[in-house]
Parts: structure tokens; C-alpha cells; sequence
């Protein structure tokens, strides 16, 4: 799903009704009071070896309805006035041109290095750990422009969401066909469970000769973290 670089910024009609009613349904799940921000990981990667990214890019030849997909995902806001926080690790950062960047403005984005300068242009802030990050989007400066937060790679960041409880949600693209990579997806299903969203058509799809599907999985409420 994610290099960042070629996405479109559009969502065709079909993925836009979807998308409406997908956040609905995330509006729903928040206390009425809005105060609290959902925070969710935007992956694709391979049912088999679990792959997510090969030398700096995706495995997999263009999947256009898992870009267009991701893209609504990444820019849609309830509030108009707002937008969404981003984040990502340096080489997905990397993978994507400063200046494709700089035209959304519907994110803002935090890259998680500690080898990156901290005035980096075209993100908000550069910070060592997600944990960092997830902080500042939620009460750190600029934090009260920011709807939702989704954590789009690669795999520490994934892992370190996974790992935090903060992160309730699980936007996956199963891609029913592995390619060689370098980058993968961490376990998450002992942690979470794949629920129903009715704003989602988990319908088999095909782009390229390549079948994928979209799941949605929330955070079990207790038991195993
Ligand atoms: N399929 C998908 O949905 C998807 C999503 C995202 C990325 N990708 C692909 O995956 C690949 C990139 O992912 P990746 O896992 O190799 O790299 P990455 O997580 O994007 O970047 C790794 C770098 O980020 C910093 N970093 C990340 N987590 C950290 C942590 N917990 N603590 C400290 N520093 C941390 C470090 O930067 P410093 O070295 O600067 O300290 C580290 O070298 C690319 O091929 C990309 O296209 C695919």
C-alpha cells in the first residue's frame, strides 16, 4: 500500500460512499464528547510471507483500488477544519518526494528516525519513537488540528502500534499472491479481530493479475495485549 510517492489524491464514487460510511462508523466508536482520536494502522501486505515492501517500494505491480483506498483513508476528516496526522517510518518517508507531500493538505505528517535532521522539510516533526509521535499528535503543539491518526509503516512502526493500546484499528489489504520482500508485516492477530464494517466492501478484487481484499480489525477489549 504504502510508498507514499504516486497515490491519488481523488476517491471514485463507489470508494467515496464507502469511505463515508467507514467513518461513520469510526465516528460511532468515539465518545461523544470527539475528543478522543482514533489512532490506526493503513498497511497492505501478502496473506503468505507476509511481505509489505522490496528494495524501497512495494512488492506488487500497482494496485490502483488499494491506492485509491488508502488515499481516502489517509485525507478524509469529518470536521473540514481538520486533518489527519500521518506517520511513518524513514524509508517509507523516503519513498515518497517531499513534494507529492506537501500537496495533501488534508495530513500532516511525523517520520519516526534518529537519523533524519529534526527541521526536515515537508513533515511536522521528526521524532524517535512512535510513541512520540502518537503524544504529539494528540496533545502536542498543532494537536488540535488533527481528526485521526494512522500509522502507514514500515514494520517497527507496525510492530510498535501493535503493541500499543492506543491503537484500536487495523485498515489491512490482503494481497492473495506473495512477491520477494524485504519488509513485512508483524503478527497481529492475537490482538486483534476482524469485525464487519459496513462502509468497507471486502469483496475479492483484481488489479495487474493480482487479487487482494480490504479487512478492518479492532483491538481485543480484554485479554491478550
Ligand atoms: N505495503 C505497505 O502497506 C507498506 C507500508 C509502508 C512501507 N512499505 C514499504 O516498506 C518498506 C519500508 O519499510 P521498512 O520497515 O523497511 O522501513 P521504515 O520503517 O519505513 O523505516 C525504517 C527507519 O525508520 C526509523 N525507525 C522506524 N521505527 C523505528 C523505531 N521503532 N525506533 C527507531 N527508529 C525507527 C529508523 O530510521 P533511522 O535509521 O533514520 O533512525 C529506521 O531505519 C518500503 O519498501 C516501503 O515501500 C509498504
Amino acid at each position: 500500500m504504502v510508498g507514499l510517492k504516486g497515490r491519488p489524491h481523488s476517491l471514485p464514487v463507489q470508494f467515496l460512499t464507502n469511505r463515508r460510511a467507514s467513518l461513520s462508523c469510526v465516528r460511532s466508536s468515539r465518545p461523544a464528547n470527539m475528543t478522543q482520536k482514533l489512532v490506526a494502522c493503513v498497511s497492505a501486505f501478502s496473506d503468505g510471507n507476509r511481505g509489505i515492501g522490496y528494495k524501497g517500494d512495494l512488492p506488487w505491480p500497482k494496485l490502483q483500488g488499494d491506492e485509491e483506498y488508502y488515499r481516502g483513508i489517509c485525507k478524509r476528516t469529518v470536521d473540514p477544519n481538520k486533518k489527519n496526522g500521518i506517520i511513518v517510518g524513514r524509508l517509507t518517508w523516503e519513498s515518497g518526494g517531499a513534494e507529492s507531500r506537501e500537496e495533501r493538505p488534508k495530513e500532516a505528517t511525523i517520520v519516526i528516525s534518529r537519523s533524519l535532521s529534526k527541521d526536515t522539510r515537508g513533515c511536522v516533526a521528526v521524532v524517535s519513537t512512535l510513541s512520540e509521535a502518537i503524544d504529539r499528535f494528540m496533545s502536542g503543539p498543532g494537536s488540535e488540528e488533527i481528526e485521526n491518526i494512522y500509522v502507514l509503516g514500515g514494520t517497527l512502526p507496525y510492530q510498535d502500534a501493535i503493541q500499543d493500546k492506543r491503537c484500536s484499528r487495523l485498515y489491512l489489504t490482503r494481497v492473495y499472491q506473495d512477491f520477494p520482500c524485504d519488509a513485512t508485516f508483524p503478527a497481529f492477530e492475537h490482538s486483534f479481530h476482524r469485525v464487519t464494517d459496513s462502509g468497507v466492501d471486502d469483496c475479492v478484487r483484481e488489479d495487474n493479475g493480482v487479487k487482494y481484499r480490504f479487512e478492518v480489525w479492532e483491538r481485543n477489549v480484554s485479554g491478550a495485549s
